[in-house]
């Protein structure tokens, strides 16, 4: 792997031990991935942010690393609203602990906005190199942006965060952006909800596993684009996908080469997803919810009155943007929670039943917060919330 001189002198310890160790870090992830060389990047998103996924070794860790983020970097969702952690009852033990990994952060210059959806906060252009690792925001920011990042790992984007550069190999490569198959929708109803698109995303996922697909016959928006992406990073590993004539790398027909693999989903096959079954929370917002959706349900629940916790998560940024939003929809008793996501938060674990409007939700809640989930479309999370 080609090195540059000033890369070359990081290694060699002259610009502290810290920045030693994680250019190691991405040396070695370049060098077994192939990378030619180390490219600059726009932005990093950095993971491993919940006290409840990095346990007290990855607090350890991030403590003992001394530096500073050099390009713009964002963490992801933790395991609380760091301000009103209180009314989601979590632990004053895990509070603690949540707030040190905060803290840590904070020391390394991680901006703490604490979101899954960074590209409402920072400038992402199409062909940007970013080094992102929440895995709907790297779907996001490759298939519906155009912008060029590997799902990394908590390590390597907070590496790539303090040495401004990332290895370019996989999907920062032109060569490997192409589509793998094609997944034809059958019968797609005219104007889906966005939870039939994570419904969408959640069968494509299974049939793409790691593959790039290329979906025709439909047409979403980017709050769909972004749920059909979400479920597919989940329930399977899509880091990518086009969407023929909707996102950017397959504008125009014949823009990208058709793979002879081919599947078909039925829209009889979504619908069977949406199943009735008794549920005790409802919570809405993954991915993170954009002012849009917000607006949206601020207008389902004017006048009414929530009778099951209804928890909906956003950006802190965004959230504070539009406080007379959050009013309206929290007006209904309903919260509006910053930092914190339904599946890496602890509060969600006091529930049996979930319902979401999100396909990733749908495959994560399961295992992460031991609940049944069930998906219903934004209309039907809130009537459900309102009843007893
Ligand atoms: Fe975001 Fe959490 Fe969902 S990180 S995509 S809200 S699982």
């Amino acid at each position: 792997m080609y090195l540059t001189k000033e890369e070359e002198a990081i290694l060699g310890g002259e610009q502290g031990e810290t920045r030693q160790e994680l250019l190691d870090i991405l040396v070695a992830i370049g060098t077994v991935f192939g990378a030619e060389k180390m490219v600059p990047i726009r932005s990093a998103q950095v993971s491993g942010a919940s006290y409840k996924t990095i346990g007290e070794w990855g607090l350890c860790w991030l403590s003992h690393l001394d530096a500073t983020a050099t390009v713009p970097a964002v963490l992801n969702p933790i395991g609380m609203d760091r301000t009103r952690y209180e009314e989601m009852e979590i632990s004053a033990d895990f509070a603690k602990k949540q707030l040190e990994v905060i803290n840590a952060y904070k020391k390394l210059g991680i901006e703490l906005a604490c979101t899954c959806t960074p590209y409402y906060l920072h400038e992402t252009r199409f062909g940007d190199h970013l080094a992102w690792s929440e895995s709907s925001a790297v779907s996001y920011a490759n298939s519906v942006i155009g912008a060029r990042t590997n799902r990394e790992g908590g390590p390597s984007a907070l590496a790539a965060a303090i040495i401004g550069k990332t290895p370019a190999y996989g999907l920062h490569c032109t060569k490997n952006r192409l589509p793998q198959l094609i997944i034809e929708v059958k019968n797609a109803p005219g104007t889906p909800d966005q939870a039939w698109y994570g419904a969408l995303g959640f069968l494509a996922g299974r049939i793409a596993g790691a593959k790039i697909p290329l979906f025709t016959n439909i047409r979403p928006d980017d709050d769909s684009l972004k749920a059909l992406g979400a479920a597919m990073a989940a329930s399977g590993a899509v880091a990518l996908y086009h969407v023929a004539g909707v996102t950017p790398e397959a504008g125009r027909p014949g823009d990208l080469p058709e793979p002879d693999e081919r599947h078909i989903i039925d829209a009889g096959e979504i619908s069977a997803l949406f199943a009735d079954t008794t549920v005790d929370a409802v919570a809405i917002g993954c991915p993170h919810c954009s002012i849009r959706e917000l607006e949206s349900l601020a207008s389902l629940l004017e006048g009414k009155r929530v009778l099951k916790p209804l928890y909906i998560f956003a950006a802190r940024n965004l959230i504070e943007s539009a406080g007379a939003l959050t009013s309206r929809i929290e007006a209904s008793g309903a919260f509006v929670f910053a930092d914190t996501c339904m599946v890496v938060s602890p509060a969600m674990e006091r529930f049996s039943a979930i319902m979401v409007n999100s396909g990733k939700a749908l495959a994560y809640i399961p295992t992460m917060c031991g609940a049944v989930a069930r998906i219903g479309t934004t209309k039907e999370c809130i009537a459900e919330a309102c009843k007893r």
